[in-house]
């Protein structure tokens, strides 16, 4: 077991991990933040996705299933989880892809809004084109992309007008107290999930 440290939205974790603990796995079945899926388990479909803090403490996103939690000691994640403002009003990339409909079953949608978070941070005005390009590494079973676009240039002319930020908004009230209202889970706590296999 190696002892690791990690803020995850706002609060300071300290855990004992073993050194081949996926940062994802880590996240849901550790600290119960099971807003954040797991698609494929091999880094190809980006429903895992966070926002993790690189050495400078600029947060980039990365494929959670693809880091360890031991890679994650000492730096900054924020999850879906994480994202709404302090009086839980949703970040503007969150509300866009509710009012787009850039979603139906909605399992790619954490994923999908953190890479956009990202995508956001680095272009503030992206084309489709640069869309597209910018959240490649995300899979969507369901929506044929068009909403999800859609979405992501609406979050950006919001942003852009000065409704919101790209900047995760910090943490909520309640995630900065000691105990955040999904930590602490048990494992046996956590209810199993069939996770949907794509279709061949
Ligand atoms: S679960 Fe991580 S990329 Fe699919
Ligand atoms: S909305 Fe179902 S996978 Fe994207």
């Amino acid at each position: 077991m190696t002892r690791v440290s990690i803020k995850v939205d706002g609060v300071d974790y300290e855990d004992d991990v073993e050194p081949r603990t996926l940062l994802v796995h880590h996240l849901r079945e550790q600290l119960g933040k099971v807003g954040t899926v797991v698609g494929c388990d091999t880094s190809n479909c980006g429903a895992c996705t966070v926002l993790m803090s690189d050495a400078d403490g600029h947060q980039r996103s990365v494929k959670s299933c693809s880091v360890l939690a031991v890679q994650a000691n000492d730096r900054e994640i924020i999850t879906i989880e994480g994202l709404s403002g302090p009086d839980r009003t949703l970040h503007p990339v969150q509300r866009a892809f509710h009012q787009a409909h850039g979603l139906q079953c909605g399992f790619c949608t954490p994923g999908m809004i953190m890479a956009a978070v990202d995508l956001l941070e680095e272009n503030a005005d992206p084309s489709e084109e640069e869309i597209r390009e910018g959240l490649e590494g995300n899979l969507c079973r369901c929506t044929g992309y068009q909403n999800i676009v859609r979405a992501v240039r609406e979050a950006s002319a919001e942003i852009r007008a000065g409704h919101g930020t790209a900047e995760p908004a910090p943490p909520t009230p309640r995630a900065g107290e000691g105990e955040t209202p999904d930590s602490g889970l048990r494992r046996e706590d956590v209810p199993d999930e069939t996770i949907p296999q794509p279709v061949p």
